[in-house]
């Protein structure tokens, strides 16, 4: 299985899978199997974070907008961006109340061009988008740039299935592209991700 599979950040774009880009037909319906089968994923990682009420939180590649419908009822702010203009449209329709409400912001964004201000985030979050980065140091240099001092960066990766897991030169290498930019990371591995953080 492993062989088979596409090298990571060297520049292509997410190829046909409905997951890295939902988009066309099976866009929609990828977007709901993603909203069941990541819930507890985001679950925890918002738990790991530790989100309180001072918090301006960025959330990249926020798929149907579960997370941000949790960040949404503890943040101070939430801002979420995502490739996709379907998920873009699903995640406002999740969280149309607190769209409505100023209190989720949702928009066509990557991890490489967010559109965010420098210094804006006290977190940025990502769940299950790493490994879809075309390139992972353009998207680092983005997210050091959109973090305030002392914020931090957590990217979570699926530790299930075998087949979706990174590899551990893959793992080595997000680490190492993590520590060049921020001085540290840290990876730890929970229930349902990996979690790689770094403190700005
Ligand atoms: C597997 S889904 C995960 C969605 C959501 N985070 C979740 O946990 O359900 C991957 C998402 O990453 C987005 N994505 C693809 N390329 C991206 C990039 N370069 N930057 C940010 N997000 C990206 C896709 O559009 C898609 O919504």
């Amino acid at each position: 299985m492993r062989s088979e599979r596409r090298r990571l950040w060297t520049g292509a774009a997410p190829g046909a899978n409905p997951f890295a880009l939902p988009r066309g037909l099976l866009g929609p319906a990828a977007g709901l199997l993603m909203a069941r089968g990541n819930r507890v994923q985001n679950a925890e990682v918002l738990a790991y974070c530790g989100v309180g009420p001072q918090d301006d939180v960025l959330e990249v590649g926020h798929g149907p907008g579960v997370l941000l419908g949790m960040l949404a009822r503890r943040a101070r702010s939430v801002t979420g961006v995502d490739p996709s203009p379907q998920m873009v449209r699903m995640a406002r329709r999740r969280n149309a109340a607190a769209v409505r409400a100023g209190r989720v912001r949702a928009r066509v964004g990557s991890a490489e061009a967010t559109g965010a201000p420098d210094a804006s985030a006290d977190l940025v979050v990502s769940v299950n988008t790493v490994a879809m980065w075309p390139r992972l140091d353009a998207a680092l240099d983005e997210l050091h740039r959109v973090l305030r001092p002392g914020g931090l960066l957590a990217l979570s990766w699926h530790l299930s299935p075998e087949s979706f897991t990174l590899a551990p030169d893959e793992r080595a290498a997000l680490e190492a592209a993590l520590s060049r930019r921020f001085g540290a990371s840290s990876t730890a591995d929970l229930r349902h991700g990996a979690l790689f953080s770094a403190r700005r």
